[in-house]
Formats: C-alpha cells, structure tokens, sequence
C-alpha cells in the first residue's frame, strides 16, 4: 500500500491591511492553495487577515475559519489550539496543502505561532513553511514617513505592556520603542512620555495601511485617546 504525501501547512503574513502590501509570494500561495484557513472573525464580522485577503479567494478554494478565543485562560487556548490545527490536519493528512493567512508577519506575536507548533506536538511528520509579511510597525513607520531606525539606534519592542516598569526600562535603554497593544494602555502611558518631553517625539497610527487609517503625529494634544485594537505607538527617545 503507497503512504498518502502529506500536504504542507504554509504561515503566510498578509500585511497589515493594504490589499497591495501582500508579498508576491503569498498572492501565489493563495492563488494556488486549494484550502484557506485564517482567525475567525468576531460577532458576525470577517476577521483582518480575511478581508485583506477576501477578493484573491476562488468560490472552489476551502475556506477554514479557525476560532483563537480572546481569553487568558491557558486550559481554554490550548483547547482552542488543538481544535485549530485538528482542522487544518483534516485537508494536510489527505495531502491539501493549506495557507493560514495571518495579519502582518506569520512570525511577529502572530496567532500563526501557536496553530503551527500545535499541530507540530500533534502531529510531527508534517511539513509547515513561513512566508514573511509587512508588520505593523514597519507599516506604521512608512505612514509616519520616518524611519525607524537609523545608523546605532536601538529598537526595542514592547508586545504589550503588563507593567509601567517595563516601558521605564525600555526608554532608558532604547533609542526607538514600539508598544504594541497601545489601546487598553494608553492614558498610563500618556504621563510618561509627557514627564519625559516626549510627547513631540511619539506617534500613534492607527489601522496602519487600511481604509480605516487614522495619525496621531504627536501626542502633545492628545492626553486621552480612544484607541481601537489595531494601533501602535512608536517613540523615538533621543
Ligand atoms: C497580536 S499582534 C499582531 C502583530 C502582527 N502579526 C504584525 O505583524 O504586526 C496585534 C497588535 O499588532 C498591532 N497591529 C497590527 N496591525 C496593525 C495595523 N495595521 N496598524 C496598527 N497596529 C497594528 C497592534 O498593536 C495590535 O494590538
């Protein structure tokens, strides 16, 4: 009896929201895929990754909606996890392969991290493949129209911050910080940057790339925001 060739789980970052920031690479993936997964959307609405990729999908391609709860509960993401890459492992085993299409870069605080290691413990003889993608901070600093980083600079990025210790150390130590998860954070961090004169030299971007995009060039004015999920903050220190 011949073995069933396994298909291939490929990691493809979609950019952060802009259609035309999807790398070339990924388009072929997608184009060529017979099966598609991405996070499921909330409350009845298409999640980012599948709006972004929505008008390159074909009626006959599979679509996989694969449910990440918002919850802290280890127990419950990992029951998450499992049912995800038990999906996905459906279509691989009879030999599919299958893109999970995920919102900026597949290897940055991407939910794309969890699905494949999961399925790896699961299911080791698989193959999975990452494909790089645009992530949020570099998007932002391109709407911004400044750079990053330049010459010796140090970047330091905060995925979130559970302690306002952890920003302190950050601006002692680095020259660019980039917060993450800026929303729920914002009005701590706001007195900070403003005891540090660096309100002038701090930027806020919101759904970087997308319809959507709004700018806070700096914050000086802005000593409240409400933020939505999707925004980042990027303080050039010295
Ligand atoms: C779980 S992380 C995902 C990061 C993503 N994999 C990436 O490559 O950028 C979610 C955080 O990324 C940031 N983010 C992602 N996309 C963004 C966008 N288009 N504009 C602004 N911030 C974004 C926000 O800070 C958000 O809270």
């Amino acid at each position: 009896m011949t073995q069933q060739l396994l298909g291939t789980l490929w990691g493809v970052g979609v950019g952060p929201g802009d259609p035309e920031l999807i790398t070339v690479k990924a388009a072929r993936l997608l184009a060529q895929s017979p099966v598609v997964a991405f996070p499921a959307g909330r409350g009845g609405h298409p999640g980012i990754a599948q709006k972004i990729i929505a008008d390159r999908l074909r009626p006959e391609q599979i679509q996989l909606p694969l449910y990440f709860p918002y919850v802290q509960a280890t127990a419950d993401l990992a029951a998450a996890w499992v049912t995800a890459a038990e999906t996905v492992w459906q279509p691989l085993m009879q030999g599919q392969d299958v893109v999970f299409a995920t919102e900026g870069d597949a290897s940055f605080y991407s939910t794309f991290t969890y699905l494949s290691q999961t399925l790896q413990r699961l299911h080791p003889e698989v193959r999975v493949e990452t494909v790089a993608g645009v992530c949020s901070p570099l998007a932002a600093a391109a709407v911004l129209g400044h750079p990053l980083t330049i010459l010796q600079q140090r970047l330091m990025v905060l995925p979130a911050l559970y302690a306002i210790a952890d920003l302190e150390a950050a601006l002692d130590q680095a020259d660019v910080v980039v917060l993450m998860k800026v929303a729920s954070v914002y009005a701590e961090v706001w007195p900070i940057l403003e005891r540090r004169h660096l309100l002038d030299h701090s930027a806020v971007v919101v759904r970087a790339s997308q319809e959507t995009e709004r700018v806070y060039p700096t914050l000086t004015e802005h000593p409240t925001l409400e933020l939505p999920y999707f925004s980042v903050l990027i303080i050039h220190c010295r």
